[in-house]
């Protein structure tokens, strides 16, 4: 081998023109081989893009010995002159002149042959499948969105605040939190009453994974003025479907001085910059994605971002799904907490546009939001997207000491002496919301199932790797 720079696949096709004629050096996995007796085509993909580079190897120049090796899945390494190509289906390819193998990949054991497969079969092999086109594809598209997200939120002066991930307190109170403990589970220490002796655990109290940032976040929102947590959040809830994981990322913005209403202006500004992001940056992956998988992808994108959205109480919104005339499976009236088929007929029949339903029922949602007048209903701010249902929750904040401090004793929550300071000492009005990172990621890229968006995913009943 010569001694010259690797260069990116998508670098190279990028700006082409700047390598023909030149000797490239290209590292990757193959995609695929054919050809005849005389020349080999290799399709050759090293991540940076959906697009593969043609490697044309000549069989004056290469053995069937030395090519043995290159089957899909196979990785290696390649010198030689860029050309333009003469075939249809890419406008250059690479002349191999050099040839080292990285790494065989047996095609008798190697599980991702050319052949397409059912996502529900890689999912069954998630370890293999970012290799796959439609993987690497959401992967990137994944990655493009964290990036815009801290861009947006950095540009208007947001500071991005770390807030634990082990904690003592249920932000949400829905009791759907993985403990964190290292007591031996079949000798656990007791009080004399019987419970759980809890001080001979590792923190001296009872822990567990967060379900959200947002109360830490309310401490750096009240000190900085704006802040956002993007990190891991967990939920041991038991939800099946294709919209919940046991363990996902969540963006969560948290503004002084901020009432609903800017809340509900700095969430649809954001919501529309990330989409726009997307469709400026990923354009080849977006393409892919929607010839594979929805065609209807970049039209319903470019919907989103050029409308709108429809800002609706719940109450309103009740009164519409209950005049709709449709038989909906979970039956409709006030107070009830919205199921995603209740949401969608609003997003996808009725308005045809996102959604944004505020004032809900306080008994439907947490302890932390803002009471209305009404003494009913709070400053819930819930986006409602078509094909996902919600997609980002949030409240104008309860900033009232008394009010509540009230709430948190119906509830009986404890140990919050530390939240309520934020209101005991200048407290202000303030506000903000979660996007649930996958569910953003699930309507960028058009795929059906969330956990087919993020690397890993984690539900009941799965541990994988
Ligand atoms: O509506 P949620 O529960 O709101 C909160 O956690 C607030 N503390 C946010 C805030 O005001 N700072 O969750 C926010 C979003 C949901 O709208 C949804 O997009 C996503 O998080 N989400 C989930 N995503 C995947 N799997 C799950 N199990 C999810 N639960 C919520
Ligand atoms: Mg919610």
């Amino acid at each position: 081998m010569k001694d010259l720079r690797r260069v990116r696949i998508a670098d190279l096709l990028k700006d082409s023109a700047s390598y023909v004629g030149k000797e490239v050096d290209v590292k990757g996995w193959v995609r695929s081989r054919r050809g005849n007796k005389y020349v080999q085509f290799v399709a050759l993909n090293d991540g940076s893009t959906i697009n593969n580079l043609q490697i044309v190897f000549d069989l004056a120049k290469f053995s069937d010995e030395e090519l043995k090796p290159i089957t899909t899945g196979s990785s290696i390494h390649v010198q030689g002159l860029l050309v333009e190509s003469q075939g249809k289906g890419q406008t250059v390819e690479v002349q191999a002149e050099k040839l080292e193998i990285y790494g065989t990949a047996n095609p008798e054991e190697y599980p991702l042959q050319k052949k397409g497969h059912s996502l529900e079969f890689l999912r069954e092999i998630a370890h293999l499948r970012p290799r796959t086109n439609t993987f690497g594809a959401v992967f990137r598209v994944r990655a493009a969105l964290a990036y815009a997200i801290h861009k947006f939120f950095t540009e208007k002066g947001f500071y991005y605040f770390h807030t634990p991930l082990i904690t003592a307190s249920d932000c949400e109170g829905a009791g759907a939190m993985f403990q964190v403990t290292t007591l031996p589970l079949n000798e656990l220490p007791k009080k004399e009453d019987g419970t759980i002796d809890y001080n001979e655990d590792f923190f001296g109290k009872q822990a567990a994974l967060t379900v959200s940032g947002q109360l830490e976040g309310e401490l750096g929102a009240t000190s900085l003025g704006a802040i956002y947590t993007f990190g891991p959040t967990f939920r041991a809830e038991n939800s099946n479907t294709p919209r919940h994981l046991s363990e996902f990322w969540m963006i969560e913005p948290e503004i002084a001085f901020a009432d609903i209403t800017e809340n509900m202006d700095i969430a649809e500004e954001f919501i529309k910059y990330c989409i726009n992001y997307a469709l400026d940056n990923c354009k080849d992956d977006i393409l892919f994605l929607q010839e594979h998988f929805d065609k209807d992808l970049v039209e319903r994108l470019k919907f989103v971002v050029e409308n709108d959205f429809v800002r609706l109480p719940y109450s309103e919104g009740i009164k519409i799904l209950e005049e709709s005339g449709k038989k909906f499976e979970f039956p409709v009236y006030w107070g009830v907490d919205l199921a995603s088929e209740h949401e969608r007929y609003l997003v996808e029949e009725h308005f045809k546009r996102p959604v944004i339903l505020t004032d809900y029922p306080k008994e439907i949602k947490a302890f932390y939001m803002k009471l209305n007048d009404d003494g009913k209903t709070v400053r819930a701010m819930d986006v409602l997207f078509p094909k996902i249902g919600e997609i980002i929750g949030g409240s104008e904040r309860e900033a009232s000491y008394e009010k509540l401090s009230k709430r948190i004793e119906e509830q009986g929550l404890d140990g919050m002496e530390w939240y309520l300071d934020t209101r005991k000492f200048g407290t202000v009005p303030h506000s903000g919301f979660g996007l649930g990172f996958e569910r953003l990621v699930l309507f960028v890229t058009g795929m059906q199932n969330i956990r087919d968006v993020i690397p890993f995913p984690r539900y009941p009943k799965n541990c994988e790797y």
